[in-house]
């Protein structure tokens, strides 16, 4: 198996990593993950541009551009023969004796990139899943891809305890964003959306959303809604590039509305069906 290491294809197990990576000591770094839909990046010159943006709010250099990175992931991809699946990036600060402060003229970033297969969820696209609300504990810069992702794992651990798929989090009393996924109420035909501050990661996969939405004139709003309205819309849904367009039908156990996927949904998970393809 082939991977990215520092700009060049090699073999996955002639790469090691330092005990004194950055990444790894002080989850000193970024990433992504971009969708393959039938062997095809979806969406890379948004995930990449959001790749430099997140890597430039940490001060790392990264010293490929946006079209040598992409020429990379094709590459990987067809020697890979990924046909439906994942190609994770990856970019931490760097190797160097381990002491808080960086120095990024002597420490070089180190770049890695896989390529993985993952199946189109159908069966919970169509059904529709659970979740749970936890409070959000994160940072101030959420809108970094950063590799600090310990409350988010607790968080998702949480939910997957209680059979759950998703943990979404309220900061204060307002709805921020799943561990991995942005959500969406429903009420009264409104649809409304988190803005896209530093409190959320503002998902690639959202603003294919909002465009769609935009292009064919169904009204959304980014704008703060509470847990209460979370708990009491009419329909529930999450977007991420690993959850596509996700029914939440129930809520800390309490059914959202009637208990299965709304039609919103249903017509923002066919329209985003149709982009895909
Ligand atoms: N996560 N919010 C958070 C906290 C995320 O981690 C993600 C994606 C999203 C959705 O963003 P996008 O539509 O660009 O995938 C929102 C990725 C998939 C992950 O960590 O695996």
């Amino acid at each position: 198996k082939n991977i990215i290491f520092n700009g060049s294809m090699v073999d996955k197990s002639t790469v090691h990593i330092d005990i004194e990576d950055r990444g790894y000591q002080f989850g000193d770094g970024i990433y992504e993950v971009i969708r393959i839909y039938n062997g095809k990046l979806f969406t890379a010159d948004e995930h990449l541009e959001r790749l430099i943006k997140s890597a430039t709010a940490i001060e790392i250099n990264i010293p490929y551009s946006i079209k040598e990175i992409k020429n990379l992931l094709i590459k990987l991809i067809n020697e890979n023969n990924v046909t439906m699946g994942i190609v994770y990036i990856q970019v931490s600060r760097g190797v160097s004796p381990r002491k808080h402060s960086f120095t990024t003229i002597h420490t070089a970033p180190v770049f890695i990139a896989y390529t993985s297969e993952l199946k189109i969820p159908k069966d919970s696209l169509s059904c529709g899943v659970s979740a749970i609300t936890i409070e959000d504990i994160r940072w101030l810069r959420c809108d970094i891809k950063s590799l600090n992702l310990l409350p988010n794992v607790l968080a998702k651990q949480k939910a997957v305890a209680e059979n759950c798929f998703e943990a979404i989090q309220y900061r204060d009393d307002t709805v921020t964003e799943g561990s991995s996924s942005n959500v969406w109420i429903v009420k009264e035909g409104v649809i409304k959306t988190h803005p896209a501050n530093n409190f959320i990661l503002n998902g690639i996969t959202r603003q294919v959303i909002l465009s769609i939405c935009k292009e064919l004139g169904i009204k959304t709003i980014e704008e703060k809604f509470t847990t209460d309205e979370l708990l009491n819309a009419d329909e529930v849904f999450l977007t991420g590039t690993t959850t596509e367009v996700m029914p939440i039908i129930v809520i800390n156990n309490h059914k959202i509305s009637t208990g299965i996927p709304g039609p919103v949904t249903k017509n923002i998970q066919s329209l985003f069906t149709l982009k895909i393809e």
